[in-house]
Order: structure tokens, then sequence, then C-alpha cells
């Protein structure tokens, strides 16, 4: 049997795409290995979303082309958002024997099949149907106990400073049929969480004559699975998350209490030239409704620095809102000119880089701050933790996450992964809570 080895950059949307790509390819006869050095076939599912992932990417191109010359017949191949928005340009480099875009990985054993040393092969034809909603992944996470499903492709939004509708396509639903059946699978396989994935899951919609499901339905029907079930979910659009979403939360259990909730700038100004269609106030406004149903529920975000034409004003509205809100956790990144882009067309990338990396330090260092102070104010409280493993700094002790999405350890030797346990939280560092069993 030839063995396929993968590596996966980028979102979590990636590295179920991946997870898609080792189903289709298992069915045609391909064996998944983890060891790059015996593989035939290496690839890369890539990832455009910013410059450095890029880089990082075409760094690792070399280490495979060594691959493929010390062992010739090795293939080497670029699949995922980089393949989809360079095209031509990966075969170019004569280091890439197959290019393949989000959308065509039905294709990918008829494409190996017809490689040649001469030959690569290429397909980036993006599609407004395709969901793989037919195929069932093969998981690749580590645990067992957490599985990420894909409910949509694509995006619609024009942020302009995204490429992700450039690389992923329009946006399309799944078939929830195909969703639910996925859910129960997993769950009857003995997995107790899933994450439901889409660039901005509060547009979910699928039509049907005998009633449309929205997003907020759907996760009514993945919560009634099972109560044993935790049911999580990511991105949500401050345009576009409903009341209904935010209620169905409130009433299942199961319905983790977290909200990703990525905000990008504090400043309207900013936010208009993004557009990302919403305004500082409308944001706050429905951070205030997720609190009035959930006055626990954690909130996450993405923060962009030094986007085109930022001043020090608008920064400091970024710093502004991120205390306003008190976020638990951010992911910050520095503006990242991406070619083809509204902003790369329209607006000049004049933040200077010494000016991007300081303001990107201070929201780092303001975050830091503030996911202390909000794992502080958890100390007392007792929480419902999924048992993941062993704590990676103490085998005697296991780690978890809370209904809140924050990291638990406690010391236990009673209780395995998967198990759902009661904890006391008594300490906390910035990014985790010390706890204690509470029964
Ligand atoms: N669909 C999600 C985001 C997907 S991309 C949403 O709308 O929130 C993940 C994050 O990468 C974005 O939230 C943004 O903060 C960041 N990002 C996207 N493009 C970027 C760019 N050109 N430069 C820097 N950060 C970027
Ligand atoms: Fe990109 Fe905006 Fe779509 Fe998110 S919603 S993927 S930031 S275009
Ligand atoms: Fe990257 Fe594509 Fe995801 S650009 S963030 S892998 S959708």
């Amino acid at each position: 049997m030839k063995k396929v080895y993968i590596e996966t950059y980028g979102c979590q949307m990636n590295v179920n795409d991946t997870e898609v790509i080792f189903s289709i390819l298992a069915d045609a006869g391909y064996e998944r290995t983890e060891i790059m050095e015996e593989a035939d076939i290496i690839m890369a599912n890539t990832c455009s979303v910013r410059d450095n992932a890029e880089q990082r990417i075409w760094g690792r191109i070399e280490q495979f082309a060594f691959q493929r010359k010390s062992r010739p017949g090795t293939i080497v191949g670029i699949v995922g958002c980089m393949a989809e928005r360079l095209k031509e340009k990966l075969l170019d480099s004569h280091k890439v024997d197959l290019v393949a875009g989000p959308d065509s990985y039905r294709t990918l054993p008829d494409l190996i099949a017809s490689i040649t040393p001469d030959h690569p092969a290429i397909n980036v034809m993006l599609s407004h149907e395709e969901t793989y909603g037919d195929i069932n992944p093969v998981r690749i996470d580590k645990n067992g106990v957490s599985a990420f499903i894909s409910i949509m492709r694509g995006c619609n939004n024009v942020c302009t400073y995204c490429v992700v509708p450039y690389t992923r396509g329009a946006e399309r639903s799944r078939d929830p049929r195909t969703i639910i059946r996925e859910a129960c699978d997993v769950f009857s396989r003995g997995y107790k969480e899933v994450t439901l994935l889409g660039q901005n899951v509060d547009s979910y919609l699928w039509k049907d004559p005998e009633g449309d499901v929205t997003f907020a339905r759907l996760l009514e029907m993945v919560a009634k699975i099972s109560p044993d079930l935790r049911v999580r979910f990511s991105t949500s659009h401050p345009k576009d998350i409903s009341d209904e979403v935010i209620e169905t939360m409130g009433r299942y259990e199961n319905i983790c209490e977290n909200i990703h909730f990525p905000v990008q700038s504090g400043s309207d100004r900013m936010l208009e030239k993004m557009r990302r269609r919403y305004t500082r106030e409308w944001y706050l406004s429905r951070v205030k409704k997720i609190r009035s149903v959930m006055p626990e529920c954690g909130i996450t975000t993405d923060v962009i620095a030094g986007f085109c034409s930022e001043t020090e004003e608008d920064h400091k509205q970024t710093l502004s809102i991120m205390r306003e809100v008190g976020y638990d956790y951010a992911f910050m990144f520095q503006y990242s000119e991406r070619p083809g882009t509204i902003a790369a067309k329209n607006f000049p990338d004049d933040v200077p880089p010494e000016v991007k990396t300081r303001r990107l330090n201070e929201i780092i260092a303001l975050q830091n701050e503030l996911s202390l102070e909000s794992n502080r104010r958890e100390i007392g409280k007792i929480h419902k933790v999924l048992v993941e493993g062993p704590s990676k700094r103490n085998p005697d002790e296991l780690c978890g996450r809370a209904s809140n999405n924050k990291m638990c350890v406690f010391p236990d030797k009673t209780h395995k992964v998967g198990d759902y346990v009661m904890v006391k939280v008594l300490s906390c560092t910035s990014a985790t809570l010390l706890c204690e069993l509470a029964q």
C-alpha cells in the first residue's frame, strides 16, 4: 500500500479538510503515515491568511524537495488555500508534483494517478456546491474526545483585508442530515465533544421544503443527540449572530458557553474600512445580549494591529474595547497585506512595521492582563470539565476544558480521558485554572 503523509497549516477547517483528504485517499487504497521519510506522497495542506503562514510553507517545500531528490518517485503535493491562491506558481518552482485547491479533493486519486516525472497535476476549480457532506473524515486528533465537523464552506463576506473568500470560494451550507449523522457517529465511537466549524456559522442556512434549517436550529439538533455530547462552534460574525442562537445556547447545558467573537478593531473608522459591517456600538450591544442570557459566557476574539491608515487614536479604541469587553482570550495579529484583496488594491499598507509591532505588543500585554483578571474571577467557582488527558507539566494531574473553554488542571488518579469531572478552582495563571476535585 502507498503511504501518504500530510502536514496541516492554518485554521481548524483546514485540519478537518485533511481528515477529509485522508478519507478520500483511504478509499483509493492509500495508507496514512506520520513519518515523512517513509511516505510515497508528501503533502502540505496550506494557509494563505498572512504572509508569514506562506513563508513557512515555502520553507517546508524545500524540505519536501530534498525527500523527493533522495527518494526518486516520491510525490510532493501542495493543497489548500495557498494552492488555490498561487496555482501554477507552485508548479513553476519545479519542486511540486501536485497542486489541488480546497474544492478539488475528490479528484485527488485521479490527479495522483496522472502524475509522471514530466507532468505534474493541478486542479484549482472552486465549486458552489461541494461540501464533502457524504464523506466520513478519518479523525486525526490525538485524544479521541473532541471532533471537528465542518458545517459549511467558503465565505460571502468581503472583509477588505481577507484572502479567504478568494481561496475558499462562495459560502455554501452542508446538508444538516449529514452533519447529524457525523456527530452521532463520533459520539458512538466515544467522542464527547463536537465543534461545528464555518467562517461565519451564523449565516448557516439549509433550505428545505419541510422547513429551513438555521444555525440556531442546527445547534439544537446537535445538542439533542445526547446531554453527554458537548457542542461548541466557531466562528461567530458579530454582524450576524442572532438572538435565537444566543437563546438556544442558554437553553442547553451541553452547548458550551463560549463564543469566539472576532472584533478586529475597536475603531468605527477601521471597522468600516475593513468592511466588517458592524459598529463598535453594535458589537458591544451583542456582547450585552450574550451576557444577559449567559452571564458566565467565555468571550474570545481576533484583533488586527496596524490596518491601513490606522492612527494612534484608532489603536487606543482597540485597546479600550478590549478592556470594555474583558476578553478571556485573543488571537492577535499584525496586518499583513494579501495580494488581490480589496485592501491591497485600494489602500496603501502605510503603518510602518515598527509601529505595527509596537501596537501589537501593547495589545498582547493588555490581553495578558485581561486573561489573568478573567481567570482570577474563576477562583472559588465549580466547573464541569471534560477530561482530555494528562496535564503536560505533571503526569499525576489531568487536564480538560470547562464549558467556557478555560483549561483546568487538577490532581486526580480516578478519572480517565473522556470523563466529565466537577472541579473547584483554587488558583490560576493567565493561561490555566489550577483546580481540585469538587466531589
Ligand atoms: N471568518 C473569521 C476569520 C477567519 S481568518 C472571522 O470573520 O472572524 C482568522 C483571523 O485572521 C481573522 O479574524 C483576522 O483577525 C486574521 N486575519 C485575516 N486576514 C488577515 C490579514 N490580512 N492580516 C492580519 N490578520 C488577518
Ligand atoms: Fe475573512 Fe471576513 Fe470571511 Fe472572516 S468573514 S473569512 S475575515 S472575509
Ligand atoms: Fe488559512 Fe485558508 Fe483557513 S487561508 S485560515 S487555511 S481558510
